[in-house]
């Protein structure tokens, strides 16, 4: 590899690359006979919130569902509840240790979504610090705008609470999240208890004329048609998708909109229910993969752990599993040109493994095998 000013100028053997006019004056770094990977691109994770769920973990080990907890005032409105509570310097205290453990295992990107404040003042308190820690530390973070997470308490148990919020959402807060450009992309979690498909469709076809661009939660608890949504509406990527059908399937191949799997999520939750990976790659779907890092579903930051799941449980290869985790993820976040491969032009964003063969990544699993991470040509984490 040759990086000059923060970007990839050779990739390829050793003689090929020091045959370069410009590798004469360059400064050497042997990484040792190391494999070197594109940085993963991690787009699906819920960086702002303010403690962990180990309490709700304990009670679905005891049998309990995640929509159970969620009904009996556990599960996402918890978090709300805590973050709500919780300082900005508190929040951020906490997103910059995970950020650091994002670097550390490979990560050279995220996408983040609010949906843990669901008022007015606290979902601009999360996106503006997507923007403040994209700005402070290294990790690139792309904002996306998740108000449409579920109906918050204030709004329920009321009629047309949901719409209330909804209006709330489309009149006050999407147009604010668009004039301060906090959010590149507006997602909604369109399943059974949280927002309908014609919910869903209203807010994220606003969103669309406020420029922003799409992504959705579906079909991760019950099916819905959510999927068919976010292909009519051109999304970038429709994510989770565990209970998809075989008519999303095909509506998905024929699409650009990246199916986004987030395996960690079935772990956590013990389903095993996983998405169907090798139907949507087979049937020529655009796949990526993503932790989904939130408290609720999948409390990880490790792409590796990803890969490993996608390989063991959604049969997917280690070379389309590492796809996935890069340059496809790249492609739903729009930065393909950017990010996401190793070519010349493209950021030097990349990681360093402690393997001899590529595929001993996912093969070994619950290890970080990462020796070193790159961005934009700065050594961002090392081993030591
Ligand atoms: O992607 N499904 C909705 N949102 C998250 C879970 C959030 C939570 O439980 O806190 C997810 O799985
Ligand atoms: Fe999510």
């Amino acid at each position: 590899m040759l990086v000059r000013d923060g970007k990839i100028v050779g990739a390829g053997t050793r003689r090929d690359v020091e045959r370069r006019p410009e590798a004469k004056r360059a400064e050497k770094f042997d990484v040792g006979g190391r494999v070197i990977l594109p940085g993963f691109v991690d787009s699906h994770t819920h960086l702002i919130h303010a403690a962990s769920r180990a309490e709700e973990y304990e009670l679905k080990i005891q049998g309990a569902s995640y929509e159970e907890i969620a009904r009996n005032g556990g599960g996402i409105l918890n978090s709300v509840k805590k973050l709500r509570a919780a300082t900005r310097e508190a929040l951020k205290k906490r997103a910059v240790a995970a950020l650091g453990e994002f670097a550390a295992h490979g990560t050279t990107t995220i996408e983040a979504k609010s949906g843990y404040g669901l008022d007015v003042a606290s979902e601009l308190k999360i996106l503006t610090l997507h923007r403040v820690l994209n700005q402070e530390q290294p990790v690139e973070i792309i904002s996306t705008f998740l108000g449409a997470h579920v109906v918050p308490l204030e709004y329920r148990g009321k009629p047309g609470g949901a719409e209330m919020y909804l209006a709330l959402l489309i009149d006050k807060l999407l147009p604010e999240v668009a004039v301060r450009d906090l959010a590149e992309y507006c997602d909604v979690f369109c399943d059974r208890g949280a927002f309908t498909v014609s919910q869903s469709k209203r807010l994220l076809t606003r969103a669309k004329e406020h420029g922003l661009r799409l992504r959705l939660h579906a079909e991760q608890l019950s099916h819905t048609g959510a999927t068919r949504l976010a292909v009519e509406l051109l999304a970038a990527s429709c994510d989770h998708l565990e209970q998809v059908n075989d008519a999303d399937i095909r509506a998905l191949a024929k699409s650009d909109t990246v199916a986004t799997l987030l395996p960690g999520c079935d772990f956590h939750l013990g389903l095993k229910a996983y998405a169907p990976a090798r139907k949507l790659i087979d049937a020529g779907a655009i796949v990526g993969l993503a932790t989904d890092y939130n408290p609720g579903t999948s409390p990880t930051v490790s792409m590796p752990m990803v890969l490993s799941l996608a390989c063991n449980q959604m049969r997917m290869t280690p070379a389309e599993a590492i796809c996935a985790a890069t340059i496809n993820a790249a492609y739903s976040l729009g930065r393909h040109a950017s990010i996401g491969s190793l070519e010349p032009g493209k950021q030097a964003d990349l990681s360093v493994w402690e393997v001899e063969d590529y595929r001993e990544i996912p093969y070994h699993f619950g290890m970080n095998l990462c020796w070193m991470t790159m961005k934009r040509g700065a050594i961002v984490w090392m081993k030591d």
